[in-house]
């Protein structure tokens, strides 16, 4: 098995940097978009053996280093009561939004083993089944949880959660702490089912300033991430827009911290300091360029990295739809066929693959 995913996350050395990418299953792959015409997001989430089958799916077809379960951070909303559907075309809607103290208390308790039971049942099928990589879960972190629950789906200025932030915080805080308690109890089952590393996605925590970060979020995400700490697997914090964010981003944990696109990755890292992992950050768009200009790309990033332990490749936010899956399979080459020369210096993409 192939463990420079697992070792890059530890800073281990690793002769070949790791790569994976968020949303590496999804509709720019015709294998997803065969199943899709069949059944919706939410059966192929609920069913283990669909949801198995289409984890597997980039594995085979790319090449990557790691799996990521195939669910959604918004699984959760369904046993707290809030309603959850996907809109053709729209993204995700919550049926009854929290607006006040009363949504909040309303909300109903969950466990994860019998609540949200077929993620775990996916988890222990994948195990069972995936001998080359690692598997990766997830879960959303409270704040970008949060935020859909608020709105009642996606949003541009996250007015509604903000007004709740700063008009009624204590209603905000009800509602953050009910939420890291469900986000952790789901993370921890995740990990006791099997899964090898989790990421705990904070997507959209960059719509706030530094100051309501520390205030209104950082100490929930904190909570989430120690717990999932503590089973001694190595754990992901990613959010994108974070650059002011990085040093409490830090702070509130992880072992490995995302980067997007946003920030140079030497200079990113420089701010998290050299005690930590990063993981990124090619621009998503990037892989809709020419191959020669993906391949310049792939190359500064890696020579960012500058062969140091502790950089697994990744996109700076997930796959984009149409994205041509050749040029995703492409990248996971270069990546695997660069090398560093003995003075540390990037070496020009050297055909040079370690046996894992
Ligand atoms: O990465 C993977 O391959 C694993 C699967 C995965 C999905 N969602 C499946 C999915 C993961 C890790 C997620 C996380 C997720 N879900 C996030 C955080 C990651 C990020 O991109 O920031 C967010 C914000 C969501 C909420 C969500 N789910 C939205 C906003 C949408 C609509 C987006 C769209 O493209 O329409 C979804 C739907 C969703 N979840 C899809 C997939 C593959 C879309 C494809 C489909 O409908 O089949």
């Amino acid at each position: 098995m192939s463990d420079r995913f697992l070792r890059a996350c530890r800073r281990e050395p690793v002769g070949t940097t790791p790569v994976w990418f968020m949303r590496q299953a999804g509709r720019y792959m015709p294998e997803y978009r065969a199943i899709r015409e069949k059944y919706s997001l939410l059966e192929i989430c609920r069913h283990p053996e669909l949801a198995a089958e289409v984890t597997l799916q980039p594995i085979r077809a790319l090449g990557v280093d790691a799996a990521i379960l195939f669910a959604d951070i918004l699984l959760p909303a369904i046993p707290l009561g809030v309603g959850l559907e996907f809109a053709k075309g729209e993204g995700p809607v919550l049926l009854n939004p929290i607006r006040n103290l009363d949504d909040v208390k309303n909300l109903r308790p969950v466990n994860p083993e019998s609540d949200l039971g077929y993620v775990m049942e996916a988890i222990r099928l994948l195990r069972g089944t995936l001998s080359g990589v690692p598997l990766i879960g997830f879960c959303g972190a409270p704040f970008t949880v949060a935020s859909y629950l608020i709105e009642g789906g996606s949003s541009r200025e996250f007015l509604k959660t903000k007004t709740m932030m700063y008009s009624a915080p204590e209603v905000w805080r009800a509602l953050m702490d009910k939420l890291s308690g469900v986000l952790r109890d789901y993370l921890v089952a995740q990990i006791r089912a099997g899964a090898q590393a989790v990421q705990i996605f904070d997507s959209w925590v960059g719509a706030l300033s530094p100051q309501d970060y520390e205030n209104f979020v950082l100490p929930y995400s904190q909570m989430v991430l120690q717990a999932a700490q503590k089973e001694n697997v190595p754990v992901i914090h990613f959010g994108t827009n974070t650059s002011t964010l990085l040093p409490l981003m830090k702070r509130a944990g992880g072992d490995v911290i995302g980067l997007d696109w946003r920030i140079p990755l030497d200079d990113g890292w420089k701010i998290l300091g050299d005690n930590v992992a990063v993981q990124g950050n090619l621009d998503p768009a990037v892989l809709f360029a020419p191959r020669s200009e993906i391949k310049k790309r792939v190359g500064d990033i890696l020579q960012r990295a500058d062969g140091r332990s502790g950089h697994i490749f990744n996109l700076g936010h997930g796959i984009l739809q149409n994205t041509p899956v050749e040029n995703v399979k492409a990248v996971v080459d270069m990546v695997h066929e660069f090398s560093f020369s003995n003075d540390g210096r990037a070496a020009e993409c050297i055909e040079t693959r370690d046996v894992a």
